[in-house]
């Protein structure tokens, strides 16, 4: 597999942060014994309270990766200014962060995220230098309705409108059906795959090969142990978005093991 796996922890609006950093130490106590070469990319994206009780974990075996990386679960475009509740790419920069999560189906869904907003953050975080997750999906009536496919395209080439060929490879995009988020129902694996093809054709269109064959996208939506390994040996499938299962350390981790025993094998 040519392109590295990323288990992410979407902890959305849960944890204190003492809570946040037992979690945390939980996670760092199990990746101590491996290198980052080895593990898959791991994000973690505690709420912006906690993210002064986490932190990057530098590998120490000279390979210059990270064992842990922190994402914030949103961001505002603009540096600063009159933006009461808001958090600038700077701002969660300075905080830690290397990556951040955007246009997730909550945001979409309960604060009126639009795709020209997401596309906005998305070029505030690559120009701050760090790592959009962008995420979309499709509701229930949109599936029953036969509109997936082209809802989705419709959402990634928004989402990525006016970024560069080379901004794109190195973005990350998570396929989370919503219909899926948090109802214990994944969507069969062979079809996650499909989206997930079906999404780096829409980046191939908009961005080339090389971008397509380098960006990596993720399925998120009740993602668990026992999921992982089915959804990680399909083709196009290059990671989980997490949330229920990444806030205890025992399921994330397992996710994290499975996933590095079988990226090898797999594909
Ligand atoms: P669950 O894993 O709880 O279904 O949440 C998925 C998600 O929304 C991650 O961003």
């Amino acid at each position: 597999m040519s392109r590295k796996p990323i288990i992410a922890g979407n902890w959305k609006m849960n944890l204190l942060q003492s809570e946040a950093k037992e979690l945390f130490e939980g996670i760092k106590g199990f990746v101590k014994d491996y290198t980052a070469v080895e593990l898959p990319t791991i994000v973690i994206a505690p709420v912006f309270t906690s993210l002064a009780a986490v932190e990057t974990v530098k590998c120490d075996c000279g390979c210059g990766g990270n064992k842990i990386n922190i994402a914030g679960q949103n961001c505002h475009w603009e540096k600063s200014g009159a933006y009461t509740g808001e958090i600038s790419v700077e701002m969660l920069a300075d905080a830690g962060c290397s990556y951040v999560i955007i246009g997730h189906s909550e945001r979409r869904q309960y604060f009126s995220e639009t795709d020209e907003m997401i596309n906005k953050k998305a070029k505030a975080i690559l120009a701050g230098g760090l790592i959009p997750i962008i995420c979309c999906g499709e509701t229930l009536e949109q599936r029953e309705a036969g509109v997936t496919d082209s809802w989705i395209a419709g959402q990634i080439k928004a989402a990525l409108e006016g970024i560069s060929s080379e901004d794109i490879a190195k973005s990350v995009i998570a396929y989370e059906p919503i219909w899926a988020i948090g109802t214990g129902k994944t969507c069969d694996s062979d079809e996650a795959n499909r989206v997930i093809a079906m999404i780096r054709s829409v980046v191939k269109e908009v961005a080339g090969a090389e971008a397509a064959d380098a960006i990596r996208i993720l399925y998120g939506g009740s993602v668990k142990p026992s999921t992982i390994e089915e959804q990680m040996s399909k083709s196009d499938i290059d990671g989980a978005l997490i949330g229920g299962a990444s806030l205890k350390a025992d399921s994330f981790n397992e996710i994290i093991a499975k996933t590095m025993k079988l990226v090898v094998a797999a594909k």
